[in-house]
């Protein structure tokens, strides 16, 4: 049994977990996921590792409350246990001294950006981080994302914290002053993702994005993470999570998940099952 030894709410419906795993602490790596059930009737879902601490034996966990299983997860206290917990899985970060790395997270996606970009700092990188939300109270783990970025950029939608608009408009300011920028990593929604890959693009900057918000079941069964990445087919959760962002193809891949919406409504309406 995996127990839950701290749980502390980051914004309305997002909720963070220390977990007793010492063996998924001690080999984990910065991008890689786990995969929990609650109970014997629960289904599986993939979690990206937001943090760990090897001499604690802890994992953090960092989760959205989207679905059925993701509310009943989010209604555990610390002192209960979570059945099972399979990982570290995925392939890690390549992590290595590039120069300047701007790391961006959107939402929930700031959650596995937090410790690549402590791994590229840690790695002798230059890391300005680009974090952003709807609104401040969306907005996670600021304080974490500060201490280990040189420089941090705070944008929200409507302009409550940070600077008013996208992520991507610190993006697009640095690189049209000619600021040398080696690699880009994005995590967040889809289209804020692909949004990152089109401002790169003409730059010829490196850019790598997560796809860990697209994985279902994390098994490479379901086929919900499908995607084609330089005119091939990939799973997500078995051949990734990261892409090459210029190679990715977003517009088929948001297709694809506006098929699943109406079923996601459904849930939501009822409550789950
Ligand atoms: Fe199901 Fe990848 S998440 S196949």
């Amino acid at each position: 049994m995996f127990t839950i030894l701290k749980k502390q709410e980051l914004a309305p419906s997002v909720k963070l977990f220390v977990v007793q795993a010492p063996l998924i602490a001690r080999k984990c790596q910065p991008g890689q996921f786990v995969i929990l059930r609650i109970d014997e009737n629960g289904e599986r879902i993939p979690l990206t590792i937001a943090d760990f601490d090897r001499a604690a034996g802890t994992i953090t966990l960092i989760f959205q409350e989207v679905g059925h299983t993701t509310r009943q997860l989010g209604r555990l206290s610390a002192g209960d246990a979570l059945l099972d917990l399979a990982g570290p899985l995925g392939k890690a970060t390549h992590i290595e001294k590039f120069g300047t790395v701007v790391c961006v997270g959107g939402g929930i996606g700031v959650a596995p950006v937090y410790p690549i970009a402590r791994a590229y700092k840690e790695a002798g990188n230059k890391v300005i981080s680009i974090i952003g939300a709807r609104n401040a109270d969306l907005l996670i783990l600021e304080q974490e994302m500060a201490a280990i970025s040189d420089v941090l950029y705070i944008t929200t939608d409507d302009g409550s914290k940070g600077r008013k608009g996208l992520v991507i408009d610190p993006l697009k300011e640095m690189l049209a002053a000619g600021e040398k920028i080696d690699l880009v990593m994005a995590i967040g929604p889809v289209i804020m993702m692909k949004s990152v890959a089109e401002v790169t693009r003409p730059y010829g900057v490196h850019t790598i994005v997560s796809l860990n918000p697209i994985m279902v079941d994390g098994t490479g069964m379901c086929g919900g993470c499908r995607v084609s990445v330089g005119n091939k087919n990939k799973f997500a959760c078995v051949d990734g999570p990261e892409f090459n962002a210029h190679e990715v193809d977003f517009d088929g891949l948001m297709a694809r998940q506006k098929m699943y919406h109406s079923y996601e409504r459904r849930e939501h309406r009822c409550g789950g099952d």
